[in-house]
């Protein structure tokens, strides 16, 4: 099932999620409709905050490289070939280094990109779909992806790290839109 997306400045993104005590059906039919939903508006992130489902559950199929990255955001409607689903319950981050500018979009910010600081290498620790502990290294887009959709859990957006000035013009964008 595709289930609605919260779109910024929806202040329920800014709920923080709560940790999973039992991963049961619940859980594991929240992540089928979140890949579903990924897929369909051809993201490659998604956090179940943005579901408005306030739990640690976040699931990621980034592509390797930036360039195929742009392409994907420029044809959103399109839906991406799946190439590495990953589901992430309850992640940490536990080592982190290294700095990169990237450009990033999110589902819950339509129509808008911006370049953002991030750690270029990670180490996440997890649990999968099927409660088993794992510990991923990421790199590039892919550790971009995953710092992008773990700030969400915490009720975090990309657009806080910009500019006072670069958020006040993205609102009065968005407000905009939303009255046409
Ligand atoms: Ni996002």
């Amino acid at each position: 099932m595709i289930l609605p997306i919260l779109n910024y400045p929806d202040k329920r993104l800014r709920t923080k999620a709560n940790y999973v005590n039992t991963i049961d059906e619940t859980i594991q039919i929240l992540i089928k409709d979140m890949f579903e939903t990924m897929y369909a508006k051809g993201g490659i992130g998604l956090a179940a905050t943005q579901v408005d489902q306030h739990l640690q559950v976040v699931v990621i199929d980034a592509p390797d490289s930036q360039d195929e990255y742009k392409l994907l955001l420029k044809n959103r409607q399109k839906e991406p070939q799946k190439q590495r689903p990953l589901c992430f319950i309850n992640p940490k981050i536990k080592k982190r280094y290294g700095q990169e500018k990237h450009t990033e979009g999110c589902l819950s910010v339509p129509n808008f990109q911006a370049e953002v600081q991030r750690y270029n290498h990670i180490k996440v620790e997890a649990l999968n779909e099927k409660g088993e502990i794992f510990t991923l290294q990421a790199t590039g887009l892919l550790a971009i992806c995953i710092q992008h959709e773990l700030d969400h859990l915490k009720g975090i957006l990309f657009v806080d790290y910009l500019s006072k000035l670069k958020q006040k013009r993205l609102l009065e964008k968005t407000k905009k839109m939303t009255k046409n």
